[in-house]
């Protein structure tokens, strides 16, 4: 017999038929000649009923005996039972143990130290599994976004000479004797590869040397990155937020299971659709003065302010036109000379900004100053000047951080559970 998934089983088309699974033992008791074993796949938990009579004598010994997160076949006839905790149950008439587990060191009420110590094998539990099936899905709809647009998905390199992000939160490393830096964006490389390729994106890792602990930084994330030839400030939002909006609505109508264990609703995510509320950043200081926060013209947004500007909407709040003074030096010149054409994209109820994105400065000259004012080592950026050098032309891209988009549409507290095994300012095991 071929063996099947549990959620295949829990659709209810095998009722009353023979089926085998494959899983791990979640938990057990037993009394008398019955035990009660469920048991997980990747796809679903099933209650499986392992009676003394109804099988190989040794296997119900095993049964009665095998520990949790033992690995186990069972085969057996499909019963529908709303007292399982599944509404099926599998009444066995073999059970095979695999491998009899030792005692596993999980249990209830373990704190978030000891859980990231066994991150291993806490992975193995109900809502880990549901966070990452949620960004495999997220994953794969940006990747499906990209295509319907006609980008090309390329492969930049992670180990650079050249910082995106400024030097505060570089990882350097000795590459055979010179310097060399983890990547913080591929933005850069992907504004060389447009002059190919004109419209591409990336997914890979980016690194950033955060040094405080939050619950919106870690120190390595999967960044989304695009970049698109001829796109201006204003398409450029139009395709982000026609992209949110694709992406929720994948994630809301293939994982409501999912978001449902995790206490998110499906339907609140299917009302994400553009367009989105826009502010600029004078609109936004003007927000948060009405809710008696001052700030000065050229401060920077922290979470309390985030929090003010998102705490009333139901979906992402873009924010554009930031000072120059507090922005990256490849972000384009506004015509007020004071301001640039970049844009902040804020989750809603204070979650925080999830995207980052600007048309780029064509100006080399302009470029060229900001990096000496940044202290920059202009050689290392040569190669970079250079796509101003030979066919210069209007772009736009953006980055969006993968974890940060899944702690949002998963509701979750904390960014390190978007992840399997986060990596943050004091932690880098398992
Ligand atoms: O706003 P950032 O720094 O922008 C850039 O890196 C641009 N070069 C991207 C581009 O235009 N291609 O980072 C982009 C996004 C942020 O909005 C945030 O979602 C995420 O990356 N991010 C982080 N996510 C997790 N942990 C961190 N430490 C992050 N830092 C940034
Ligand atoms: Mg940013």
């Amino acid at each position: 017999m071929k063996t099947i998934e549990i959620a295949e089983v829990l659709e209810g088309k095998h009722e009353g038929k023979k089926v085998k699974i494959r899983g791990w033992i979640y938990r057990t008791r037993s009394s008398g000649g019955l035990a009660f074993v469920v048991v997980r796949d990747s796809s679903g938990i099933i209650q499986c009923a392992v009676k003394k009579n109804a099988v190989h004598e040794k296997h119900f010994e095993d049964a009665t005996k095998a520990l949790i997160e033992s690995a186990v076949i069972v085969s057996g006839t499909v019963k529908k039972d709303d007292r399982a905790p599944t509404g099926f149950e599998l009444q066995a008439d073999s059970f095979e143990v695999i491998h009899f587990s030792e005692v596993f060191p999980i249990s209830k009420d373990q704190s978030t130290e000891f859980l990231l110590d066994v991150r291993h094998l806490w992975i193995r539990s109900q809502e880990l599994n549901a966070v990452m099936k949620i960004k495999a899905t997220t994953l794969k709809a940006f990747r499906e976004f990209f295509d319907k647009k006609k980008y090309y998905e390329v492969t930049p390199p992670i180990i650079t000479s050249s910082a995106a992000e400024g030097g505060s939160t570089l990882f350097e490393f000795n590459y055979f004797g010179k310097k060399a830096y983890l990547s913080q964006s591929a933005q850069l490389h992907l504004e060389a590869l447009i002059f190919s390729l004109e419209k591409v994106y990336a997914i890979t890792p980016s690194f950033r040397a955060e040094k405080s602990r939050t619950i919106k930084h870690l120190t390595e994330y999967w960044h989304i990155e695009g970049e698109e030839a001829h796109l201006s400030f204003t398409e450029l939002q139009e395709f982000l937020e026609e992209m949110i909006s694709f992406v929720c609505q994948k994630v809301a109508s293939t994982n409501e299971k999912e978001l449902k264990l995790l206490g998110r609703d499906a339907g609140e995510l299917k009302k994400i659709k553009a367009p989105f509320p826009k502010l600029t950043y004078a609109e936004a200081l003007e927000k948060l003065s009405k809710k008696g926060r001052k700030l000065k013209y050229g401060d920077d947004f922290g979470v309390e302010e985030e929090l003010l500007l998102t705490e009333d909407l139901d979906v992402p709040l873009f924010i554009t036109n930031w000072p120059k003074e507090i922005k990256a030096f490849y972000m384009k010149e506004s015509k007020d000379g004071k301001t640039v054409h970049g844009v902040d994209i804020l989750a809603p109820k204070g979650f925080g900004e999830i995207v980052g994105g600007s048309e780029r400065e064509t100006d080399v000259n302009i470029l060229i100053s900001k990096l000496k004012h940044e202290g920059a080592d202009l050689k290392e950026y040569e190669w970079y000047l250079d796509l101003r050098r030979f066919g210069s032309v209007q772009h736009s891209g953006f980055g969006l951080g993968t974890e940060r988009f899944v702690r949002w549409i998963c509701g979750l507290e904390h960014i390190r559970d978007t992840t399997p095994f986060p990596r943050v300012i004091n932690r880098a095991y398992p």
